[in-house]
């Protein structure tokens, strides 16, 4: 159990494409650094990738209101996900303003998928099949782009709603990171 350093946007580990799971003896162990890690910083969500391990491993889970970086997100089970794979559901695309414990202090206007179903194995190798929406999907989508190398400013399709999590939200619990 450990706290482990994310890596930063700039790193050019953030851009590589992570490399599917197969047998991987130290996944336990990967798995209780990523918690230790994504407690430790409030995050919503975590890829392995974020900890300088580039495989194809994500956590994520809101269980209750009580993130202070995401006080207005829905809660989101904690969930485990290996070599995910995510279809869109006709649904089109919303926006809507994320985070990442990889560019810290900053926030943009991201859009997403609305719907999405995902699949992935648990730590047990037992299958997930969900179909999901809103804050749900958009965690799903963002940790997952993270396996490929894409960090969400990647994804803004206007700067100008890119900046400063105090200097655009100064009155919002969301500017504790
Ligand atoms: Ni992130």
């Amino acid at each position: 159990m450990a706290i482990r350093p994310v890596l930063r946007m700039g790193d050019a580990r953030l851009l590589q494409v992570s490399l599917p799971v197969s047998d991987y003896p130290g996944l336990q162990e990967l798995l209780s650094d990523m918690r230790d890690t994504m407690k430790a910083l409030n995050g919503a969500g975590l890829a392995a990738p974020q900890i300088g391990v580039n495989l194809r491993v994500v956590i994520f889970g809101v269980p209750d209101q009580k993130n202070p970086r995401y006080p207005d997100a829905e809660a989101v089970p904690e969930t485990v996900l290996v070599n995910p794979v995510i279809a869109p559901m006709e649904d089109g695309m919303t926006e809507d303003w994320e985070g990442c414990l990889s560019v810290p202090g900053m926030c943009g206007l991201v859009p997403r998928h609305s719907a999405i179903r995902y699949q992935g194995y648990d730590e047990y190798g037992a299958l997930i099949d969900r179909t999901v929406s809103g804050f749900h999907a958009r965690v799903v989508q963002h940790e997952c782009d993270h396996l490929d190398g894409i960090l969400y400013p990647m994804r803004i399709r206007d700067l100008g709603n890119f900046g400063f999590r105090d200097v655009l939200f100064p009155n919002s619990p969301m500017q504790e990171e």
